[in-house]
């Protein structure tokens, strides 16, 4: 008996198993029936068909649990038809060797089972793998698609805006073409009132056409009366001019001298101002001539006699001249140039002192460079009774004036002893100076000064320097 309740349990767990692998079967058909994925989209796909072999598997499998599940019956039944009709004629033999053989055949159901469920197992989880590869595609393609949607909507946003702005453009269009219509009719409008305005000056110009040809004829007869008038005012100047052509004496062609020797020479022999012509200038200059002293025929080249000319001075007056040959003046350097070097040419200094003493010095040799060596005096041949030596330095020294300083001194002797000269460092002349009248005991430096007749300061009341050809 117990062999028999052991082979009872034995069919009861094969039983068992094979009701678990029912039920995993029917999870399957609810986990693979119709596809309740979230998706709303319109792209969703319907899921692929499950593939052939897995439920050609799935049939087969269920076909061998069937035939067991039947096997089984069958030999539940046999079991107890044995139960039945052996209970009687139980031999311990032939139930030893039939448990024997009945818990072979179970074991071997077990294992077969036991494949069977494992088999289902890899199934199940292939099955399981796919349909989340399936989601993931899934999801995916819902990603794509929503990504789509977004840039649908932003072109649709891009395409308002463009219609805006179209828009925009069309109202300004429309306002533009407005004005211009406007425009043009203020044009039109100007335009016709030019045309009438033409046309009242075309027919003003017509009027004052037949006005001028009637002016015309008038002024006509007027140049013709103008004419005969001509003609008697000129018959009165011939008349005129035949009234006044009494004989005069013909004009005596001008000789130009060329110094106050010439004129001396030609016969005048009263002192007076001339105009005279150097060598190689163009222009006349006028100068007092001197032709009483010591033979006559002396060009003045210096003369003061009041004090009333300012000799404080620039180059461009020394080199010029300036004052009134009349009265005090300076002939200009570039005349002195002209003249003392055209020939040989002798110099004479006059002199006078407050009281009425008269003095000279004399140069027998006298003249002065151009201007491009800034006026250089030469004198030589020294005589006379104001000092017994030369107020004059001999030779070579420059011209200076306050605007040109070309002495040998640091200081500038033309702006401290006045005046345009010769000086060197200063030097112990300068006829140039401030003249000073009248008797003082004061020592002027910047006076007129002639050192080795009266010491540092001359009261002069006369100098002159003039020159004649040397031979005279
Ligand atoms: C199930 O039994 C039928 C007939 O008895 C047989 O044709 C079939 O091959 C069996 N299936 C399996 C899987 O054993
Ligand atoms: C699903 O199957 C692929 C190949 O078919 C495999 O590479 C992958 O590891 C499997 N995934 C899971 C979770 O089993
Ligand atoms: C005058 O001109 C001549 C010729 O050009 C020249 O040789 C002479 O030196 C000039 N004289 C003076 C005083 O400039
Ligand atoms: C003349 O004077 C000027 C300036 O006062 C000087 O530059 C020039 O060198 C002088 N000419 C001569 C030849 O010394």
């Amino acid at each position: 008996m117990d062999r028999l309740l052991a082979l009872v349990y034995l069919v009861y767990l094969v039983y068992l198993s094979t009701a678990v692998i029912g039920s995993e079967k029917k999870k399957h058909r609810v986990q693979h029936g119709p596809c309740n994925f979230q998706v709303t989209n319109s792209l969703q796909r319907d899921s692929p068909p499950p593939s052939s072999w897995q439920e050609r598997k799935m049939e087969r499998l269920e076909s061998s649990t069937e035939n067991n599940t039947q096997w089984l019956q069958k030999l539940e039944r046999s079991i107890q038809e044995n139960l039945r009709s052996g209970m009687e004629e139980m031999k311990t033999n032939a139930v030893h060797t039939q448990t024997a053989a009945m818990l072979e055949i179970g074991t071997k159901l077990f294992s077969q089972s036991a494949e069977q469920t494992r088999k289902l197992i890899d199934v199940e989880t292939q099955v399981l793998n796919q349909t989340s590869r399936m989601e993931i595609q899934l999801l995916e393609y819902s990603l794509f698609t929503n990504r789509l949607e977004k840039h649908v909507l932003q072109q649709n946003q891009e395409i308002s805006r463009l219609n805006d702005k179209s828009s925009l453009i069309e109202q300004r269009f429309s306002a533009l073409e407005a004005r211009h219509v406007e425009e043009l009719q203020g044009l039109q409008r100007e335009r016709q009132q030019l045309q009438d305005m033409l046309e009242r000056q075309r027919r003003l110009v017509t009027q004052l056409h037949g006005e001028l040809g009637t002016s015309t004829h008038t002024s006509t007869r007027l140049q013709k009366q103008q004419g005969i008038l001509t003609d008697t005012v000129e018959q009165l100047l011939a008349m005129v001019t035949h009234c006044n052509e009494i004989p005069t004496t013909p004009k005596e062609e001008p000789v130009i001298y060329r110094n106050c020797a010439e004129i001396f020479r030609s016969g005048l022999t009263e002192n007076g101002v001339h105009s005279i012509r150097p060598p190689n200038s163009t222009r006349t200059v006028k100068v007092f001539c001197d032709m009483k002293t010591r033979g006559g025929g002396w060009t003045v080249l210096q003369h003061r006699r009041d004090g009333a000319l300012d000799f404080h001075r620039g180059w461009r007056d020394y080199q010029m001249g300036f004052g009134d040959p009349s009265g005090e003046y300076w002939a200009g350097n570039d005349l002195i140039h002209l003249l003392t070097s055209s020939q040989e040419y002798s110099l004479q200094v006059q002199l006078k002192d407050d009281e009425g003493n008269e003095a000279y010095s004399h140069y027998d040799h006298f003249y002065i460079d151009a201007e491009d060596k800034n006026y250089s005096l030469h004198a030589q041949g020294f005589s006379g009774t104001a000092g017994r030596t030369s107020s004059l330095t001999q030779h070579g020294t420059q011209f200076s004036t306050k605007d040109r300083d070309n002495d040998r001194c640091s200081c500038k002797c033309a702006q401290m002893s006045s005046g345009g000269w010769w000086f060197e460092a200063c030097g112990p002349s300068n006829l140039n100076g401030i003249y000073y009248a009248g008797v003082s005991n004061v020592v002027h430096y910047n006076g007129i000064k002639w050192y080795y007749w009266k010491g540092a300061s001359l009261m002069a009341t006369m100098t002159t320097m003039m020159v004649r050809p040397a031979g005279f």
